[in-house]
């Protein structure tokens, strides 16, 4: 049996879990999850960074000695993983008995081994980060994380001896290229480490400046450097040495973290596993930030979302899909309600939730509520079995890789799949015209097909899977799911076995009212939900009629009918398109458009669409864009806009 150990930061205590915490979190438990389901035995570890300069500021300032500070804060951090429907097998802190145990043994063995030493050191230290930064690293004398003026600090130290295994780290690298994942941090950091002699690491605090932290063991007068503290409890909570967890899990380890702790983890972290006669972990996978109105979210800033409220107005599977599926592995991602609510009624309420409500309600009304036996397979059924077999593929391959908005991608085609193959077959043609065989395979397929989107599902939206596969007359028994047999295996649901009669898991969403300026502590509003069918209008934004403008402005619009001759995936964001539309010009236009969540490639190759043609030409992640192209919408759907008959390319729209 293979081993998977998945790991979150252990986080800071000095302030409340946000967002940002929530999602490594998510994704973490994704993870764990999807291995359990691929037949691995997974282990799931998160916890809470306890010592250090950061930490005793804050308690100063609440008026709290450290240890009380960090019990009540890491106590928040607990109880979030339960409320974004996460079950970590730990929570270590770095306040526990044998955590500091084990940071002393490895200082004593790393010293021992003469890898520790001491000497002298000056360096602008940011009390933000916890650490030293070269002149080289600072950004206009900032640090370039919080943006403030690092405090030159000059003190005697010890140094752990980081720059002997430069190059063994780079070989390392090159010769494993899951070592560190997405290519793009891969590449980040073989540049730093090729790009200069690394420095030895200065691994410890003079008591006299600070005393909350894990006394050296070879010096009483010291405290250890947070970060050698806090990254050994990877190791410390499977009981480094001789624990079985430790001989079990390691080096199995799987990292997650955001790019902003990519340097201790991809260079700090290995080296002193190497130095401490450790194998290196399996794998680092680095996301990127969620972001708020282009600003990462932090307190610091101000800018938090809290999850509990998402959790309460959303429901933790819902948040839980928005979030796995909106950021692309590796980059930012914008955090915005109107874009959760906006996924939540375009992907769950209109794709996956009709897909339930009809095909029970169809059980019902034609089978008497029980799943009917199959009959023959038509073309049109082996070609949707084909389609399946390739989305859950995609999905396995893509998790596997931490890809979650791509395997959901992938996921979805199958379930776009399922509502257009119901459309076609018409069911309620066939039982009109008494073709009961043909309807009972029809069905069959469906459900068949529910059952393996709900399986796979599990990882990401674990309450709402197990409500599915309930509907479907299945319990969730978790010994009897081999996820990487599921896209072959055919004939799982039992003919005979009930069904539900609705499902109703993903009602449609409404925006909450916003909060008035005024009222600034006003209790979150909740979201409204209603039926389905009686879908309220999205807001559309902005609220209010606009002014009026003047014919000679609307003049200065360059509107052109144009034939979209390619469209493709823009390679680093997966909202846009990259779309090439024949203006009547001599090379077709290029056009970045943010429609990917509404329509594939292919649903825009060859047709005719309305394009702002004088458009200031920007770069959309990269990509150069020359227009716009337009399209109408309301709360259920987006069309093209586009001329109600054929026009010639570049024809002029006034
Ligand atoms: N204590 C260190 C980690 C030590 S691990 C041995 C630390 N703590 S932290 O509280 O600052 O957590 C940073 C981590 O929180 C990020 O790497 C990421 O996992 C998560 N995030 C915090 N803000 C985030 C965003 N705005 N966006 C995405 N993830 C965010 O660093």
């Amino acid at each position: 049996m293979n081993r998977f150990f998945v790991t979150t930061p252990i986080f800071y205590v000095n302030a409340k879990p946000h967002l940002g915490h929530a999602f490594t979190t998510i994704l973490a438990d994704a993870q764990s999850r999807f291995h359990t389901l691929m037949g691995d035995e997974s282990y799931f570890l998160t916890g809470t960074d306890e010592h250090g300069d950061k930490i005793a500021k804050a308690s100063e300032a609440a008026g709290q000695s450290p240890k009380e500070y960090a019990d009540q804060i890491s106590g928040l951090f607990r109880d979030l993983a339960p409320v974004v429907g996460a079950k970590p097998n730990q929570f270590i802190r770095t306040t526990d008995p044998d955590h500091i145990k084990t940071v002393q043994k490895v200082l004593q063995k790393v010293y021992e081994s003469g890898d520790i030493y001491f000497g002298e050191y000056g360096g602008h230290y940011c009390f933000g980060c916890e650490r030293f930064y070269t002149e080289k690293e600072l950004v206009d004398g900032m640090c370039p994380d919080h943006k403030t003026k690092p405090e030159y600090i000059a003190e005697k130290n010890y140094f752990f001896r980081m720059s002997k295994y430069q190059g063994w780290l780079i070989d390392h690298i090159n010769e494993h290229p899951e070592f560190i994942r997405p290519a793009r941090y891969r590449n980040e950091v073989l540049s730093l480490l090729e790009s200069g002699a690394l420095e030895d690491l200065c691994i410890s605090r003079p008591k006299s400046r600070l005393t909350w932290g894990i006394e050296l063991p070879f010096d009483p007068d010291f405290v250890c450097y947070v970060w050698f503290d806090a990254l050994l409890n990877y190791v410390s909570a499977l009981n480094y040495p001789r624990g079985d967890k430790f001989k079990k899990f390691w080096p199995a380890a799987n990292h997650i973290v955001a790019k902003d702790i990519l340097k201790p983890h991809a260079v700090f972290w290995p080296t002193m596993l190497k130095a401490a006669g450790l194998q290196p972990y399996q794998s680092l996978n680095v996301h990127g930030y969620w972001l708020v109105r282009d600003t990462k979210m932090s307190k610091s800033l101000g800018n938090v979302v809290e999850p509990k409220r998402m959790v309460d107005t959303y429901g933790a599977s819902a948040f839980r899909y928005f979030l796995l599926r909106e950021m692309a592995f590796g980059s930012d991602a914008s955090f915005t309600e109107e874009a959760l609510v906006g996924r939540l009624n375009a992907d769950l309420a209109n794709d996956l939730g009709n897909l339930f409500n009809r095909a029970l309600a169809m059980t019902h009304k034609y089978f008497d509520g029980k799943v009917p036996s199959p009959a023959e397979e038509f073309q049109e059924d082996a070609e949707l079995k084909h389609l399946g077999l390739e989305a859950m593929q995609g999905f396995q391959e893509n998790f596997a890789e931490f890809r979650t908005a791509r395997g959901l991608e992938s996921l979805w085609e199958l379930v776009r799949a399922l509502n257009k193959y119901i459309d076609q077959t018409a069911p309620w043609t066939l039982y009109k015209n008494k073709q009961m065989a043909r309807l009972g395979t029809v069905m069959y397929v469906v459900l068949e097909h529910m059952r393996k989107v709900a399986v796979h599902l599990w990882p990401v939206m674990p309450e709402a899977s197990v409500k599915m596969l309930e509907q479907l007359g299945m319990p969730f028994d978790l010994d009897k799911i081999v996820l990487p047999k599921e896209p072959e295996v055919w004939g799982v649901l039992e003919s005979g076995v009930a069904v539900a009669a609705t499902s109703n898991l993903f009602p449609r969403v409404e925006l909450p009212e916003p909060t008035p300026p005024a009222a600034k502590e006003a209790p979150a509003l909740e979201a409204k939900k209603s039926k389905a069918d009686k879908a309220p209008k999205e807001p559309q934004a902005p609220a209010g009629p606009l002014e009026n403008i003047e014919f000679t402005d609307f003049q200065k619009l360059d509107l052109r009918v144009g034939t979209v001759v390619s469209a493709e995936k823009h390679p680093d964001a997966d909202k846009l398109l990259v779309v090439k539309v024949a203006l009547g010009e001599a090379e077709p236009r290029q056009v970045v458009a943010g429609l990917a969540d509404r329509f594939s490639p292919e649903d825009l190759v060859g047709k005719q669409v309305v394009v702002v043609a004088n458009l200031a030409p920007r770069k959309l992640r990269g990509v150069q864009s020359q227009g716009m192209i337009l399209v109408a919408k309301d709360a259920e759907v987006t069309r093209l806009l586009t001329a109600a008959g054929a026009v010639d390319d570049g024809g002029k729209v006034a």
